[in-house]
């Protein structure tokens, strides 16, 4: 099986990050999935937004859990990264879901809770995925093993996977304890024995974030389920190339 592309916050080298204009790009661009960050507004609305603080990616400031999603769509999400994008908002992950009605690309939906707990974010988002019948098709990613445990206890019937960026003897027994379906490694953790251990205990593996052509490669050849990369496209010609 070949390894699935899943274009990180989009395709976020070309457009900007977590935003419909990335999302569409990664589909034009041949990406199976998306992978996307979520955090929560002050009326729980669930966001897609990489940053606790809003600084960095839009023209407004402080942090998302201060303002209602009212407030925070009349924000400009794109004209950080380049004038073509001015007026882009922050989408919902409503918005997302209903774009991808018609296309079907996988999603990767990562809590971002391990720095704000934000309470009940598993299973607004949980209830999110359920409403589109997007169950098969999501798997739901966090770094926090706190947020893991308790949708292991909620019994979610959706693939979870746990984030993690550095390396530990125990991770394979970590996830096993947490019952996630899946490992999402950074690429420096990239190993085949990780790779073959991990697929022996029923865990999938995939790699982020991934752009040089031959970090790509290497995560291609070592089999892994996944790669996600802030440039899809990069990824499909290698991937089409080693195909034949
Ligand atoms: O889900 C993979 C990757 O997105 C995790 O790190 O900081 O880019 O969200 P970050
Ligand atoms: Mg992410």
């Amino acid at each position: 099986m070949s390894t699935y592309i899943y274009a990180h916050r989009g395709a976020s080298k070309k457009a900007p990050e977590n935003t419909m204009p990335a999302f569409e790009l990664a589909y034009q661009q041949g990406a199976d999935g998306i992978e996307t960050d979520v955090q929560l507004t002050k009326d729980n609305i669930p966001v897609l937004i990489h940053d606790e603080n809003l600084r960095r990616t839009t023209n407004g400031m402080g942090f998302v859990q201060d303002y209602s999603y009212d407030e925070l769509k009349k924000l400009d999400a794109g004209s950080w990264h380049s004038v073509n994008f001015r007026q882009t908002v922050i989408p919902t992950l409503d918005d997302l879901l209903t774009w991808n009605k018609e296309k079907q690309l996988k999603l990767n939906i990562e809590l971002k809770n391990n720095l704000i707990e934000y309470p009940n974010i598993e299973k607004i988002v949980y209830e999110k995925i359920k409403k589109y019948q997007m169950e098969e098709n999501t798997v739901i990613s966090t770094f926090s093993r706190k947020s893991l445990l308790k949708m292991k206890k909620l019994k979610f019937d959706i693939a979870t996977a746990l984030l993690t960026s550095k390396r530990s003897r125990d991770l394979i027994e970590t996830a096993k304890h947490l019952s996630v379906d899946g490992l999402h490694i950074r690429f420096r953790l990239l190993s085949r024995r990780l790779v073959d251990k991990a697929a022996n205990n029923n865990l999938y593996t995939a790699v982020y974030t991934v752009n040089q052509p031959f970090s790509i490669s290497k995560v291609i050849k070592s089999n892994c389920h996944a790669i996600i990369t802030d440039v899809p496209d990069i990824a499909w010609s290698i991937r089409k190339k080693l195909e034949n």
